[in-house]
């Protein structure tokens, strides 16, 4: 199990500028981000479109870290592949996106990724609770999916019933959505250890002026481990 105050934060870049992708992507890394979150919407599942294959293997060539693609399309299972070729080290897939999660589990752990779960607001804790072994991720939706800038839900109960359910197994509580300095602490103490957030990394820098993205990382870091000491 990762160690509860290793804290990682993970921008999103749906917050970053749609037209200077790579400079935005060395630009948080630089700025100490531990992961890049690519969020991959098909106006379908979501109410909202983002980005294809292509467009993830050209974010790759600017990761030096690690990539989290967070699929939010339905059905999944037909591109799993492609994400995977794409150069994704973790793939997740939500578990309302179709009938068949396990399967779609096994085919992205074939695919030779990490395997993500994630939970819309609306989904239990306890759902997940058979699929356990099977994922090294579980994404905990605090907004609903599809843009980012909405309010942050405050769905901690769920946080911890989920940090119980997992135990000792090595699977990382990623909260996806109105994370920020007010709200991190809330969900490290329940447990997370990957915070995603896009707006609140992205306000108030450029690619010409990235220092705001550092202090904005380091603001979010400090006040999660502030919570669990
Ligand atoms: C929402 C996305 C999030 C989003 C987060 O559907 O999955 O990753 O970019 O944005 P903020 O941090 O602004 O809520
Ligand atoms: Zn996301």
């Amino acid at each position: 199990m990762p160690k509860r105050q290793d804290i990682k934060i993970a921008p999103s870049i749906l917050s970053a500028d749609f037209a200077d992708f790579g400079a935005e992507i060395r630009a948080i890394e630089s700025q100490g981000a531990d992961w890049v979150h690519v969020d991959v919407m098909d106006g379908h599942f979501v109410p909202n479109l983002t980005f294809g294959p292509p467009a993830v293997a050209a974010f790759r060539r600017h990761v030096t870290t690690v990539m989290d693609v967070h699929l939010m399309i339905a059905p999944v299972d037909p591109y799993i592949e492609a994400f995977a070729q794409a150069g994704a080290d973790i793939l997740t897939a939500h578990l309302e996106a179709g009938p068949h999660i396990h399967r779609t589990l096994q085919a992205i752990r074939a695919a030779g990724c990490k395997a993500g779960l994630a939970l819309n607001p609306g989904t239990p804790a306890e759902a997940v609770a058979p699929l356990l072994d099977m994922v090294d991720l579980v994404c905990v939706m605090t907004v609903n999916p599809g843009f980012g800038g909405q309010s942050f839900l405050d769905l901690t109960d769920k946080v911890r019933t989920l940090r119980a359910l997992i135990g000792d197994r090595p699977v990382h509580i990623e909260i996806d959505g109105g994370v920020t300095p007010d709200t991190a602490p809330l969900v490290a103490a329940a447990g997370a250890d990957v915070l995603v957030a896009g707006s609140a990394v992205f306000k108030g820098g450029s690619v010409s002026d990235p220092d705001p993205y550092g202090t904005n990382i380091r603001a979010i870091r400090k006040a999660a481990q502030g919570a669990i000491g």
